[in-house]
C-alpha cells in the first residue's frame, strides 16, 4: 500500500488585508469559496482533510465542504491553527500536507510533487519560487543590515509536506512562525525546497483575487466583449452608380443600391462594433428616417460609430471583415482597403478577406455583394 497523507488547511484568518466583510476563506472566485478551491485541489491527493476555521464559522464550512472534510475551530495564529488541525490527524497517515486556504488555486500537481520528493526521502518538502526583488534585511529603524544574494533567495509557497512524526515533534515547540517548515529548521532538520508554482500565489489583496481569477477564466479581468455584423446590397441597374466597398471608391465597377454608399464592408463592421457594445445596431442608430444619414459614407458611419462605441467604455481591440461576391477582386487592393478602415476607427488593427461562393447564391449569381464582420472591444473600467 502507498502512504497514505493527511491534509491540514489553515483557514481561520479574518483576511482583513483583503477588506472582505467575511473571513478570507469563505470569499468567492469564479463561483466558489477560496475554501472550496483549496479542498477540491488537495481532494485527489488526500486520505484525510482537516480544515481550521474561523470560530463562530465551523457550521458554514460544514455546509460548504463535503462530510468526508473534518473542520476544526482555528486559533489565535496560522500556527495555532495547524495545531488545533494536527491533534486529529489519523495514525495511518505517513505524511501531513500544511497547505495555505489562501493559496486556494495550488495545484494538485504541485502537492504531488511535493509528496514525490517526501516518497524519495526527504523529511521535509516546501515549494519555493526565485524572487525577482532584491530582498534587504532591515533593523527597527529601517536601516540595511544585510543584502543576500539574491540568486539564493526563494519565495516560499504551500503546501508543504513532512512526515507525521516530524511535523508532531516539531508542533511540540510552544514557538510561533509563519510557516511549519520554520519550525522543522529551528531543530536544524534539512528541509527540501521543490519548484513551486505561480499558481500557488497567496490570495493577500483584493488585486490578488483578481489575479487568481484570471488563472481560472483567462482575460476575465480585461471584459472582452465579441460581436457579429453582416450587410448585404444588390448591384444597381444603374450602371453609372459608384462602387464604394471597404471605404475604397472602385473605378470601373458597377454600385450597389442603398440609401447611403452602400459600404457593405464598412456596414457590417459597424454592425460588429455596436453589437458587441450591446448599441443596437446600425438601423437603430443611424435609422433611413433620419436625413442626417442619408448617403452617409462607409468611413463616415465608421467614426459615428467608433465615437459611440468609445463614448460608452470601450477601445476596439480588433476588427475582422470578410466581403462575399465575384467581383471586385479585393486581393490587390487588401491594404489599402485595411488602411482606409483602420483610419475610420482611429488606426485600430483590422483584416480584410475575401470569398465567392462557387456560384450558389445572390453573391454568385452576381446580383449582389455581402460582407461578415466580427469585432472585440475591451472595457475599460473608469
Ligand atoms: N490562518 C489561520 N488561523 C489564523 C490566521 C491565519 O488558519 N489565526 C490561515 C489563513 O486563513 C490563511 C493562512 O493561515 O489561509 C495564511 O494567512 P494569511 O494569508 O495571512 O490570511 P489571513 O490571516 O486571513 O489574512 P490577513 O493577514 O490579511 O488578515
Ligand atoms: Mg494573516
Amino acid at each position: 500500500m502507498t502512504d497514505l497523507v493527511a491534509v491540514i488547511i489553515p483557514a481561520g484568518g479574518s483576511g482583513e488585508r483583503l477588506g472582505a466583510k467575511i473571513p478570507k476563506a469563505l470569499v468567492q472566485l469564479a463561483g466558489k469559496t477560496l475554501i472550496e478551491h483549496a479542498v477540491a485541489n488537495m481532494a485527489p491527493i488526500a486520505n484525510q482533510i482537516i480544515v481550521a476555521a474561523p470560530a463562530g464559522f465551523e457550521e458554514q464550512f460544514k455546509d460548504l465542504l463535503s462530510s468526508e472534510v473534518t473542520v476544526v475551530t482555528g486559533g489565535l495564529t496560522r500556527t495555532l491553527s495547524v495545531k488545533k488541525a494536527l491533534a486529529l490527524v489519523e495514525k495511518e497517515n505517513e505524511y501531513i500536507l500544511v497547505h495555505d486556504a489562501a493559496r486556494s488555486l495550488a495545484s494538485t500537481d504541485l502537492a504531488m510533487r511535493v509528496i514525490d520528493s517526501l516518497r524519495a526521502g526527504e523529511k521535509a518538502v516546501i515549494p519555493g519560487m526565485p524572487v525577482s526583488d532584491t530582498i534587504k534585511r532591515v533593523d527597527g529603524d529601517n536601516y540595511v543590515t544585510k543584502t543576500p544574494t539574491r540568486s539564493k533567495l526563494r519565495s516560499i509557497q504551500t503546501p508543504q509536506g513532512f512526515t507525521r512524526k516530524l511535523l508532531m515533534k516539531v508542533h511540540t515547540s510552544p514557538d510561533d512562525a509563519t510557516d511549519d517548515a520554520a519550525l522543522v529548521e529551528e531543530r536544524g532538520v534539512d528541509v527540501k525546497v521543490i519548484l513551486g508554482e505561480e499558481r500557488a500565489m497567496k490570495i493577500t489583496t483584493m488585486n490578488d483575487l483578481a489575479i487568481a481569477h484570471n488563472w481560472l477564466i483567462p482575460g476575465a479581468d480585461k471584459q472582452i466583449r465579441v460581436g457579429i455584423g453582416t450587410d448585404a446590397h444588390a448591384f444597381s441597374q444603374d450602371s453609372n452608380r459608384a462602387l464604394w466597398l471597404a471605404g475604397l471608391y472602385w473605378r470601373d465597377e458597377v454600385g450597389v443600391d442603398g440609401h447611403s454608399d452602400g459600404d457593405v464592408a464598412a456596414h457590417a463592421i459597424c454592425d460588429a462594433l455596436l453589437s458587441a457594445a450591446s448599441l443596437g445596431d446600425l438601423g437603430s442608430n443611424f435609422g433611413t428616417s433620419d436625413p442626417k444619414y442619408a448617403g452617409a459614407s462607409g468611413s463616415q458611419l465608421l467614426s459615428e460609430t467608433l465615437s459611440r462605441v468609445t463614448a460608452a467604455g470601450y477601445s476596439i481591440n480588433n476588427v475582422s471583415v470578410q466581403i462575399v461576391g465575384n467581383r471586385p477582386k479585393i486581393g490587390p487592393r487588401r491594404a489599402e482597403a485595411i488602411a482606409a478602415l483602420s483610419k475610420s476607427l482611429g488606426g485600430v488593427s483590422v483584416s480584410v478577406s475575401a470569398t465567392t461562393t462557387d456560384g450558389l447564391g445572390f453573391t454568385g449569381a452576381g446580383l449582389g455583394l455581402s460582407a461578415i464582420a466580427t469585432a472585440l472591444l475591451i472595457h475599460n473600467p473608469r
